[in-house]
């Protein structure tokens, strides 16, 4: 089976950092997200696949090449101006046609059983099956009803707390039949979850619809870009950092790492779950808990820093303190003493 990545949104909500890089390419304890998805993939036997880009397309051409270094087939289809999830889907069409195809929301981490949605969909005869995951607030996500049997009745996209009736969303993956890209138009902007999903829902076609169990996560926030890495540092989400996020020699539990070249001055002290990029270097005394801090970042002596993420080459001064929420550009200062 091959699959379709969709990775073209800008990331406005994950702004400033994905002004520096696309939001599927930023990293995730020092490894671009992206991997993480292969990873399932390749677990379930998908070798090919074809990433569907808008934003910075050139951007992951050149991480992940033809992917062989990651052990897939990969191929790019461009849109020159965002076409919209069914419209992104539409100009990968040419590579998906011969089979089932697996569609992805490039920006959520999901460790779903791809064989059990599989077994599901041919059992559902369904023209697009799609995972659902359960969460807290539907409002931010396509809100998806089904019946007893699993068959969808409705998809409503960004629903109002009114139209809220059940804790079922889109996870972000479908199964797609051949015929599905039939209804699609070409070659304009057009929606999966505003467009497709009611539209054949309306026309009586078989859409399904799967809970996928266990760990899921949707990145596109700076509060859930930093939840991801604690999730899987303390062992909430099954993946396990790799090569370049090492437990930090000596002085920490296994809930802080980091990548090569790290400086930590004396009397540092770590809390909670911690990962630190390439280079970094910690002052003297400076404190740190629940917080993410990108490759070259400098940190000052006695800063102080909580749930907050630090923006690749940052420059925290002395003293500086940074409390929950902080979300500091790329490249950019904090002077010595300064409260954010
Ligand atoms: N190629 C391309 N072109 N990709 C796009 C485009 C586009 O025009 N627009 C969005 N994407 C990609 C994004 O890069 C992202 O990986 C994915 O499609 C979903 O877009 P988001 O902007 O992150 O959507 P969302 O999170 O608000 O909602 C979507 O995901 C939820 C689950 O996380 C919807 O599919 C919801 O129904 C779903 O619940
Ligand atoms: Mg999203």
């Amino acid at each position: 089976m091959k699959a379709a990545i969709l990775i073209g949104g800008r990331g406005t909500r994950l702004r400033p950092f994905t002004l520096d890089a696309p939001k599927p390419l930023l990293p995730v304890l020092n490894r671009p997200f992206l991997e993480y998805q292969f990873q399932v993939l390749r677990a379930h036997g998908v070798r090919e696949a074809v990433l569907c880009t808008s934003y910075r397309a050139s951007d992951f051409r050149r991480v992940f090449g033809d992917g062989r270094r990651l052990g897939l087939k990969l191929r790019y289809a461009r849109e020159r101006l965002p076409l919209g999830t069914g419209g992104a889907l539409k100009n990968a069409e040419p590579f998906l046609r011969d089979g089932t195809a697996l569609v992805l929301n490039g920006d959520v981490l999901n460790a779903f059983d791809l064989s059990a949605f599989l077994r599901f969909h041919r059992s559902r005869r369904a023209e697009i099956s799609i995972a659902l995951t359960r969460v807290k607030d539907p409002t931010q996500y396509g809100l998806v009803l089904t019946d007893d049997k699993g068959r969808v009745r409705r998809f409503l996209e960004k629903p109002s707390w009114d139209e809220v009736e059940s804790n079922a969303i889109n996870a972000g993956a479908y199964l797609f039949e051949p015929g599905a890209f039939d209804h699609i138009p070409p070659g304009k902007t057009y929606s999966l979850e505003r467009g497709l999903f009611p539209e054949r829902l309306a026309a009586g076609a078989t859409l399904a619809g799967w809970i996928a169990p266990g760990y899921w996560i949707d990145i596109g926030t700076v509060d859930k870009y930093l939840q991801v890495h604690l999730d899987i540092l303390e062992g909430r989400a099954p993946f396990k950092p790799g090569e370049s996020a090492r437990p930090l020699k000596g002085l920490s539990p296994a809930r802080v790492v980091s990548g090569p070249g790290v400086r930590i001055a004396p009397f540092a002290r770590f809390g909670g779950a911690v990962s630190l990029g390439r280079g970094v270097s910690v002052g003297r005394g400076a404190q740190l808990s629940d917080c993410v801090v990108l490759d070259g970042v400098r940190i000052g002596d006695g800063a102080r820093l909580e749930r907050c993420v630090v923006g690749a080459r940052a420059r925290v001064g002395t003293h500086a303190v940074l409390g929950p929420g902080a979300a500091l550009a790329g490249g950019s200062r904090v002077g010595d003493y300064s409260l954010l």
